[in-house]
């Protein structure tokens, strides 16, 4: 099979497409026929030798879409040619940038009939995030005022939609015009400029003062004290990020706010997030905007992209 493979770590230019062998699913593992597969950042950074120890040579991906091709014995749930989805590949064992994965059951869902495979892709390790952050860590509630900074981001657009659905009123940031727009398509109640000066005035005065009950933040380093004088008494910032920037810890006891992080590689059981998400998209409560879909021979342009930014939503890369 046809797989885009690095054998050192550097540039995107490491990528190349390789003729390898076509994996066997284990007993536990389903042989999924790949039609497309999301870019996600932390495969740059994997790529670029900032995260993980993987062997090499690597297949990058961690999500993707497309047939079911083989089940292992134990698999129940799946048959040969059922449409699927799936989300947070262990890329010890190759990714998803390849004509077929063999993919753990548990990390795959049905993906409903009419959502396309760059869409159902494009879902997989965002929607994970998204929904984890604000369903299972935050516990957002109608009416809950949520604040999501980067919201034209992958996780972000679909936070935006997410926290939505589920009756919070949402206000997101995004750097251009026309990212805002479209946020506001996806359900933001408010959209502002992350690089305007007075972003913390701004969200106070779109929660007449109130504070937000709860922050997603990307980048805490930027904004920790900005979500610390917006957030409400008793809110909760969750943080996709894995440094905590220092703090005297007075601003977090005034107002009782409590900090969670989130690592999506200690939640790796994705089926029952992937359903939950697979239930929107067919009440066409969510959808992810595909910005750009590449081949596997044009990959390494994706990888730069997603540095270059600028765009709503995901990048995808089809065999
Ligand atoms: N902890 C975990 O398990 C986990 C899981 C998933 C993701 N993540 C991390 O979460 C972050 C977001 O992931 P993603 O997939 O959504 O990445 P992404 O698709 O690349 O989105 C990043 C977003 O940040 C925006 N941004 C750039 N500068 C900003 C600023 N100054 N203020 C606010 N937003 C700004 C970008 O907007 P522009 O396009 O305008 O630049 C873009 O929309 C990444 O760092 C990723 O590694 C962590």
């Amino acid at each position: 099979m046809r797989a885009v493979r690095y054998h050192e770590h550097g540039d995107a230019d490491v990528l190349q497409v390789d003729d390898v062998e076509r994996p066997t699913p284990d007993r536990d593992e389903i042989l999924v026929e790949i039609r497309a597969a999301s870019v996600n950042r932390v495969d740059v950074l994997f790529r670029a030798g900032q995260y993980g120890d993987l062997p090499l040579p690597t297949i990058p991906g961690g999500d993707g879409a497309g047939f079911v091709e083989e089940v292992g014995a134990d698999v129940e749930e799946f048959e040969p040619g059922d449409r699927v989805f799936l989300s947070g590949m262990d890329r010890a064992d190759g990714g998803t940038f390849a004509e077929y994965a063999a993919v753990p059951a548990e990390k795959v869902a049905h993906l409903p009939g009419d959502v396309s495979w760059t869409v159902g892709a494009a879902i997989g390790n965002v929607g994970a995030t998204a929904w984890t952050a604000l369903e299972e860590l935050a516990g957002i509630q109608a009416g809950d005022r949520v604040l999501i900074h980067g919201g034209s981001g992958g996780v972000g657009h679909l936070a935006v939609q997410i926290a939505a659905h589920s009756g919070a009123e949402v206000i997101a940031t995004a750097g251009t015009d026309a990212a805002r727009d479209r946020l506001r398509d996806l359900g933001a109640t408010t959209v502002l400029d992350y690089d305007s000066d007075a972003l913390a005035d701004e969200i106070l005065t779109a929660t007449d003062g109130a504070g937000v009950d709860t922050v997603l933040d990307h980048r805490l380093e930027e904004y920790l004290s900005l979500d610390l004088e917006v957030v409400a008494e008793g809110g909760q910032i969750i943080s996709t990020m894995g440094h905590i920037p220092e703090t005297n810890g007075r601003p977090f006891y005034n107002k009782e706010v409590s900090i969670r992080p989130l690592k999506m590689d200690n939640h790796p059981v994705r089926r029952p997030v992937l359903d939950r998400l697979a239930r929107l998209l067919r009440q066409d409560a969510l959808t992810a905007v595909v910005a750009e879909t590449y081949s596997f021979d044009t990959a390494a342009r994706a990888h730069q992209e997603i540095l270059a930014g600028g765009y709503v939503g995901k990048l995808v890369v089809t065999p």
